[in-house]
């Protein structure tokens, strides 16, 4: 489970401080699917960077499974998996496997676990077929699998993704579709941020939209179609933004 507390983010920027978050406070529940919805600058890399652990709440906490993402960031660690944008981090010169086993032992796994992990996550992602090609050649989609595979390699329970269909084709977006619902269906808890309000609708148990560093709503997309009396989620966002604005001024 992950536990969001009060967090408010500021970055200080040309003798200006910038405030990320204000105030967010989360709740994701073992074995649900979250989307993380808004705009651009609206604060969702800074949320999933801060329950990543790379960087740190500038007041409230977060918990990961009991553990502060501050004071126990190793712990957190080795239960999450993380992926930051479609950028996949993979070596053209090797292969899939080389680049899978150069990761996991980046992750301290042994050769034995690594070959049942790689092999595993070949089957399921079905990536067997190529595994042993040099990844130089890979289409946008086989490569977005390696990166999913390398990012749970280790087997978190929890998995994070930073817009991770942002610039790809609409064959590389079903890719990480189908895998979601594969990793859901194995019970792992995800969080993922998007633009792309369909994505979310089509993944998500619950949606959190955060506003300019704001949480403006957090429940499940029934509750939400049922209490705005709409099922269309982009419009309930967008009306969201304009009454969250209203609350500010
Ligand atoms: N390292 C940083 N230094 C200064 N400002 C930052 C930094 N990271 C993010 N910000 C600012 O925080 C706000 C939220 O950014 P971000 O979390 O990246 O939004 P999103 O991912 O929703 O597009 C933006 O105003 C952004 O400019
Ligand atoms: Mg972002």
């Amino acid at each position: 489970m992950i536990h969001i507390q009060e967090v408010t983010k500021q970055f200080y920027e040309k003798k200006k401080y910038v405030t990320a978050l204000k105030h967010v406070s989360l709740k994701v529940e073992e074995g649900e699917v979250l989307g993380l919805l808004g705009e651009n600058g609206a604060g969702k890399t800074t949320l999933l960077r801060s329950i990543a652990t790379l960087i740190q709440p500038s007041s409230g906490e977060i918990q990961v499974d009991g553990f502060d993402t501050v004071k126990e960031s190793d712990e957190v660690k080795k239960r999450l998996g993380v992926l930051f944008g479609s950028e996949t981090g993979l070596y053209d010169r090797l292969t899939a496997r080389e680049n899978l086993e150069y990761f996991a032992s980046l992750y301290g796994l042994g050769a034995h676990e690594t070959k049942v992990r790689i092999e595993k996550l070949a089957k399921t992602f079905g990536m067997r077929d190529y595994l042993d090609r040099r990844v130089g050649s890979f289409s946008k989609g086989m490569r977005q699998k390696v990166a999913i595979a390398r990012t749970i390699l280790h087997d978190p329970d929890i998995i994070l993704f930073d817009e991770p269909t942002t610039g790809l084709d609409i064959t590389s977006s079903s890719v990480f579709r189908q895998l979601v619902h594969q990793l859901k269906g194995e019970g792992k808890t995800i969080i993922f941020s998007s633009h792309y309000v369909e994505e979310i609708t089509a993944l998500c148990d619950r949606v959190a939209m955060i506003h300019k560093g704001e949480l403006v709503y957090e429940g499940t997309l029934e509750e939400l179609y049922r209490e705005e009396n709409n099922q269309d989620l982009n419009y309930i966002f967008m009306s969201k933004l304009v009454r969250g604005g209203q609350k500010d001024a």
